[in-house]
């Protein structure tokens, strides 16, 4: 694997291609403010009462509501209302526009690349900014989720649920197959902003069959070999430089 120190060797790999695709986690909102989950200042590193997998998972959901949503409106949702999409957002909506990219497959719940005007989006976790009655379906907004008082409740009397991937519930098949598909089909699939642990997502990456397969990331991922070039460092980073020539 080549470690690439330099960033410019990474953006001409990129602006070289015209079938880009991006798989993104939770590192790459860092950068807007958004707390991830297993940095040492991640969500899991914090103390809580049940450790956050508890709190994110089904089980928990029903049987916990209140608690769910003290943890989920103080931890999640928060941070997300105060967030604007960064320069990774922003250049890869910008490298869509010129054909370059194809699709972004990101594990996170935010909005910050439909909010950088990305087009091409499979949210494999689902979205904050997407929330229903689970009795009779009703839509409802982030902010109505938000302001409400613990727990959220439907005009009908149902409990109102984020459209996201607790751990336990599967993830939606049509997003599966699109993501699967799209990274199949890329020349070059950039990795940034993940730990590469949580599974089926994690697992999704073996599917390209290039040779330009690209690691961005600040710290090291489980079986690093398999990537052709790696750069440990800050997405932002990245992505500034690619803005910049961009615009050169
Ligand atoms: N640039 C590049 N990498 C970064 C940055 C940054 N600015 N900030 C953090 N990182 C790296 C961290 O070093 C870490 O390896 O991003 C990774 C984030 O890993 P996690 O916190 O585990 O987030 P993620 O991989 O998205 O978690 C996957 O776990 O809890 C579930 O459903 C949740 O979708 C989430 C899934």
């Amino acid at each position: 694997m080549n470690k690439i120190k330099n960033v410019d060797e990474i953006t001409d790999i990129i602006l070289n291609s015209e079938n880009v695709v991006f798989f993104g986690g939770a590192g790459i909102s860092t950068e807007s403010g958004i707390p991830d989950f297993r940095s040492v200042d991640g969500l899991y590193n914090m103390q809580y009462k049940f450790p956050p997998e508890v709190m994110l998972s089904a089980t928990f959901f029903k049987n916990e509501p209140k608690e769910f949503y003290r943890f989920y409106k103080d931890k999640c949702l928060k941070p997300m209302l105060n967030s604007e999409p960064n320069a990774t957002h922003i250049a890869l909506a910008e490298l869509e526009k010129k054909g370059i990219l194809k699709a972004v497959v990101t594990q996170n719940i935010d909005d910050l690349h439909y909010r950088a005007g990305s087009k091409i989006i499979y949210d494999l976790h689902g979205s904050s900014f997407r929330n229903y009655c689970i009795k009779c379906k009703k839509e409802y907004s982030i902010e109505y989720v938000l302001n409400s008082k613990d727990v959220p409740i439907c005009d009908c009397g149902g409990i109102i649920r984020p459209d996201i991937v607790l751990y336990e519930e599967r993830l939606n098949d049509e997003t599966v197959e699109k993501s699967i598909n799209a990274i199949k089909c890329s020349d070059v699939l950039i990795v940034a902003g993940t730990s590469l642990v949580v599974y089926p997502a994690a697992g999704f990456i073996n599917y390209y069959q290039g040779n330009k397969l690209i690691l961005i990331n600040k710290t090291e991922v489980p079986n690093e070999d398999r990537f052709n070039y790696a750069y440990y460092g800050k997405a932002g980073d990245v992505f500034k430089n690619i803005l910049n020539r961009l615009s050169s």
